[in-house]
């Protein structure tokens, strides 16, 4: 039902009242300004009342219910809108097939307005309330955002906040030396500061943009340019770059956005002498960012991006009292797996997985398998090391194996800033190619693909089984290989990132019906593993979660249980067949997939195949 203005009001000053003293607190610690904390006040309430009544009220039901997304249907899936289907209305056109992948939540990758050929895969936004036009408007962004609403499906969107393009208009005015724009940068006029901070601070892409600044000859400043040279980085030392770029978040938000990544999230904050990642007043932005959005648009979720140690994960979290980011990314997870794929030692996951696993239930992670970026190769190595194992030759033998190079690996793909300095190297491929598929579809092996679609399944199985929500990559879901057209485009030919941002492979999906097929082969057994996921309550996010000892160094198994019911997921990393027990457990179960009763004292699991275990 419809709320009148009055009722809206008071519900605006309703949520304004629980959380106004502690924002005013963070703003005035930051920038001692009330004059500036006056105007984002007042904005807060312009945005709020821009909202549609369908979002107000949608953030109404999300707020009665917070738990709402950590249900065991969300299910996620990433795409490029051009790649998927050309544009904003394309890919409106294919929510049938999104649905039918039983994918309830699409994160569109950038699409801002973004320079051709210096746009970082759309991460150098020149204009924060412009769809680049090859893709369409925000009408139509509007139009996707209110029709995926009305099959319960959410939308998130990239903010980019770290920085802006060399091209935005900001930019372009302190290029030109007007000081009140040059302040909303890091300018230099000279070397003596940069070269201070490029002691203490480590280089994103040591390869493809070495070092953190970038001399503009024509402005004759140095420039502060953690990423790419075309990627300036923000100064959030000054409230108007604060304030500013909050009301472009909100923009955003109201164009009906459920879910907010916050890209590049713990470098925003800068000081000299640090690494200049994950510094307190990191925390205080995202808190901020937070509860802004408790007062204007309470049913949008933040994903923060933090790509670093579980140790620097976690505490974007905030706390229980204080919350900061409802999601991020299980990135170490992710590594480890890999890393498992191409050891078959399932120990360091496992170790990985207890950590994870022992955390807070309100902290809801993001697994997945491959996204848009490269693997960096951030593992335990303190614990490898008791094994003997020893980051940069493990590193090394990383890449060989996932380059199809040792340990009879099948896997295809490239390396990624190859660091000559450090020896370190990034690794892409989509998880097809990482599989074995790209090599055995090649060489017409039968076998050899027999066991690469076991093994990509295997994985999915085994990721949907984690604590936490699943994120698809887009191809993933019929197999795509890597493409190695990048090459030809001289804008993107030095970033292998492209390997894995083909364009969406239509004739795959077409084939998704044959069973036989190794797209439908895929296709069919996520779709199993999905519906399962969704017809059981143990997938909800609140399930305990753990992993059980198994005697078999290759086989993880994990265990799931809400509200009275159990479930096993037992996964065989390696390319034998296994007949195990599992200890102390004298029970029978179900096996989900061919509803045969499985003794727990003897499990068989083919070689890179995986049990789902009911009790
Ligand atoms: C994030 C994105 C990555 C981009 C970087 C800079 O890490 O995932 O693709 O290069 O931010 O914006």
């Amino acid at each position: 039902m419809e709320k009148n203005t009055e009722e809206q009001d008071f519900i605006y000053l309703k949520r304004l009242k629980r959380h106004h003293d502690e924002l005013r607190w963070l703003y005035m610690e930051l920038y001692d300004n009330s004059s500036m904390f006056a105007e984002l006040c007042e904005n807060l309430h312009y945005f709020y009342k821009e909202r549609t009544q369908a979002l107000k009220q949608l953030d109404v039901y999300r707020e009665e219910q917070p738990d709402w997304y950590k249900k065991n249907d969300m299910l996620g899936m990433m795409l490029y809108i051009d790649n998927f289907a050309g544009n904003l209305s394309g890919v409106e056109k294919k929510l049938d097939y999104i649905e039918n992948c039983n994918v309830n939540y699409i994160h569109l990758m950038p699409f801002l307005e973004t320079p051709e050929g210096r746009s970082d895969g759309g991460y150098a936004v020149s204009d924060f309330r412009k769809v680049q036009e090859r893709l369409g408007t925000m009408k139509e962004l509007e139009h996707l955002t209110a029709s995926c609403h009305k099959r319960n499906m959410n939308v998130c969107i990239d903010f980019v906040m770290n920085h802006t393009s060399e091209e935005h208009e900001w930019a372009k005015k302190a290029r030109a030396g007007d000081g009140e724009y040059m302040s909303r940068y890091f300018f230099y006029e000279n070397d003596t500061i940069p070269e201070m901070y490029e002691r203490t601070v480590p280089q994103v892409f040591p390869t493809t943009a070495p070092g953190n600044f970038t001399w503009l000859p024509d402005a004759g400043h140095y420039v502060m340019t953690s990423f790419y040279p075309y990627q300036w980085d923000l100064n959030y030392k000054n409230p108007r770059v604060f304030n500013e770029m909050m009301y472009h978040f909100l923009y955003l938000a109201n164009r009906g956005i459920d879910i907010i990544r916050i890209d590049a999230v713990p470098y925003i904050w800068k000081e000299l002498n640090t690494q200049c990642r994950n510094l307190k007043q990191v925390h205080t932005i995202v808190r901020m960012m937070r509860i802004i959005s408790e007062i204007v648009c309470p049913g949008v979720l933040l994903l923060g991006e933090v790509v670093m140690e579980p140790e620097k994960v976690v505490p974007y979290f905030g706390t229980v009292e204080k919350p900061e980011c409802h999601m991020l990314y299980n990135v170490t997870t992710m590594a480890t797996t890999w890393h498992t794929v191409a050891t078959r030692d399932v120990s360091l996951l496992k170790k990985q997985l207890d950590i994870v696993n022992h955390l807070p239930k309100e902290y809801v992670f993001l697994n997945y398998l491959r996204c848009h970026d490269d693997i960096g190769w951030g593992l335990d190595y303190h614990t490898l090391l008791c094994e003997g194992i020893e980051e940069r030759s493990h590193k090394q033998y990383l890449n060989r194996y996932f380059q199809g190079l040792e340990g009879g690996s099948r896997s295809r793909g490239e390396l990624y800033n190859a660091d000559p300095v450090t020896g370190d190297a990034r690794f892409c491929g989509t998880t097809a190619s990482m599989c074995g598929i790209e090599k055995a579809g090649f060489e017409k092996n039968e076998e050899d693909m027999e066991k690469a679609i076991r093994l990509d399944i295997m994985l999915h199985a085994y990721m949907f089984m984690q604590s936490g929500i699943p994120v698809l990559y887009s191809g993933d879901e019929v197999g795509q290989v890597n493409d190695y057209s990048y090459k030809e485009n001289s804008a993107k030919a030095d970033d292998s990132r492209y390997i894995h941002r083909g364009a969406f492979n239509w004739k795959l999906a077409k084939q998704i019906d044959d069973k036989t097929s190794v797209s439908g082969r895929i296709f069919h057994s996520l779709g199993q593993l999905e519906k399962i996921r969704k017809s059981e309550k143990v997938f909800v996010c609140q399930a305990d979660t753990w992993t059980v000892d198994m005697s078999d160094k290759s086989v993880l198994c994990i265990g799931r249980y809400y509200e009275g019911e159990k479930i096993l997921g037992i996964f065989n990393f390696s390319e034998f067949d296994k007949i195990l027990g599992i200890q102390g457990e004298d029970e029978r179960y179900t096996d989900m997939i061919s509803n045969q009763t499985v003794k727990a004292s003897e499990i068989k699991i083919p070689a890179f195949g995986f049990l789902y275990l009911k009790r």
